[in-house]
């Protein structure tokens, strides 16, 4: 169990670089595994759900090494086609591995990854792709059974455009003859990434970052290389830390589009942004006034994944902040810890009203979640006193250090391991 102390008043000032993107790297490491390749990677960032991935490509017998950001995959050697109950249970988005494995096996058996923090996980539109592409799919027993001697071109149309399925889709459609049209796709600059990790390997394959992706079979390559675009949530987090604690802050890396959604809220509510082409500046000298209603959506929409941060950033914003969550149905898990810290928040099934006050004073708080656990985090940063996170590990899933760039940035956050809870 991690603990993080934080001790509040410090504003935050100088320039970092943003980590890599986990929901770039994650998609791109399971396709890897579609034809027998060498790939090298680069800009990886150390998390635990990379670990988790990179344990699921050892368990099929892929050789895996890394070294500081470059990951090096050889999936020639791959031998399995089944993913066991503990390595899925490891990593909420390890479905994303059923396209892969059945592209290249013809056949896949995954444990089902079962609900998680945010709610339901349903796969429903991961296995109709599946089915799309001429795969038969069973599930018995808490596992998936999928096989497909032949994946043929086809129409895929996401009743709504998740991530997950419209990778899942991409990759498997690599694999089979003829065209296959995903319509309903989503939209995220992570899609667009692995369209171009794709394409190094060979794949011929358009449309990823529109609602239309086309997919033709592709001529493998035997070697590749990528480089992990930079990760936009990671890169909300620092603009939220910068909101919560104030300061003058520049994230170097970024593209400014990729967080339009959130820098737009945040001017909103007083703060200062200068966007260039691979930085962004934010500056919070004066207290910030409520924003407009935030309403998660999918990309370009307000992230879901940014909600609880925004969240941390309105807490001690004067007037009203609404928010409106339509991706999960339980992602208002930080509110009650938040409101530990003296917030004042009201939720209400998809709507959370939160009333800006004048002063946070610091607490001990559960983490639950990935980023409900970083909305704690930066509350802490802009209350008084010292604020205790406890963590079973769900910051550090997202997470390249966070403490250590929250530090060089002037804040004084100590993380360390401990087996005593201070609650
Ligand atoms: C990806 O999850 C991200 N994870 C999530 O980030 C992110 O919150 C989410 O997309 C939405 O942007 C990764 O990329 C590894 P979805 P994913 O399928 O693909 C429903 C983080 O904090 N749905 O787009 O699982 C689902 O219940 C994580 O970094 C179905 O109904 O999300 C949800 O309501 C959290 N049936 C909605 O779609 C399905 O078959 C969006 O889910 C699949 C999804």
């Amino acid at each position: 169990m991690s603990l993080w102390r934080i001790k509040g008043g410090s504003a935050l000032e100088g320039s970092l670089t943003v980590q890599g993107a986990k929901n770039a790297v994650l998609p791109i490491l399971a396709a890897t595994i579609l034809k027998g390749c060498e790939t090298e990677f680069t800009n990886c960032p150390v998390l635990r759900d990379v670990e988790a991935s990179l344990n699921i490509l050892r368990y099929l017998g892929c050789q895996v090494e890394r070294q500081e950001d470059v990951i090096r995959v050889d999936s020639r050697p791959m031998t399995g086609c089944s993913i066991p109950h503990e390595l899925m249970r490891e990593m909420r988005s390890s479905v994303i591995f059923l396209g892969a494995v059945l592209a290249r096996c013809g056949e896949a058996r995954l444990s089902m990854p079962g609900g998680c923090e945010l709610g339901p996980r349903p796969i429903d539109l991961h296995l109709n792709a599946m089915e799309a592409l001429g795969g038969r799919v069973r599930q018995e027993g808490g596992e998936i059974f999928c096989s497909a001697p032949v994946l043929r071109g086809g129409s895929i149309h996401l009743e709504m455009p998740s991530v997950g399925a419209t990778e899942n889709a991409m990759i498997a459609a690599c694999a089979a003859k003829g065209e296959t049209v995903i319509t309903n796709a989503a939209r995220e600059p992570e899609i667009t990434a692995l369209q171009g990790f794709l394409r190094t390997m060979g794949a011929d394959i358009e449309g990823a970052g529109t609602p239309v992706i086309k997919v033709h079979s592709f001529a493998p390559a035997d070697r590749t290389g990528y480089r992990i675009m930079p990760d936009r949530i990671a890169a909300a987090t620092m603009l939220c830390a910068c909101a919560c604690a104030g300061g003058d802050v520049e994230l170097r890396g970024i593209d400014p589009c990729h967080t339009e959604s959130v820098t737009e809220n945040l001017e909103a509510m007083g703060a200062k942004v200068e966007r260039y082409s691979r930085r962004l500046r934010i500056r919070c000298r004066e207290r910030l006034h409520g924003g407009r209603t935030v309403i998660t959506q999918p990309y370009p929409g307000f992230p879901t994944d940014a909600q609880p941060l925004m969240m941390a950033a309105s807490l001690k914003a004067s007037g009203t902040t609404v928010f409106v969550e339509n991706i999960f149905s339980e992602r208002y898990r930080q509110a009650e810890e938040l409101k530990r810290l003296g917030a004042d928040i009201r939720t209400e099934g998809r709507v959370a009203i939160v009333t800006g006050v004048e002063r946070l004073r610091g607490a001990p708080v559960l983490a639950e979640d990935l980023r409900g656990g970083a909305s704690l985090i930066l509350a802490g940063l802009g209350a008084e006193g010292e604020t205790i996170v406890t963590d079973r590990g769900h910051v550090e899933r997202g997470y390249e250090g966070l403490d250590k760039a929250l530090n060089a940035l002037g804040a004084q956050v100590a993380k360390y391991e401990s087996d005593t809870d201070p609650r």
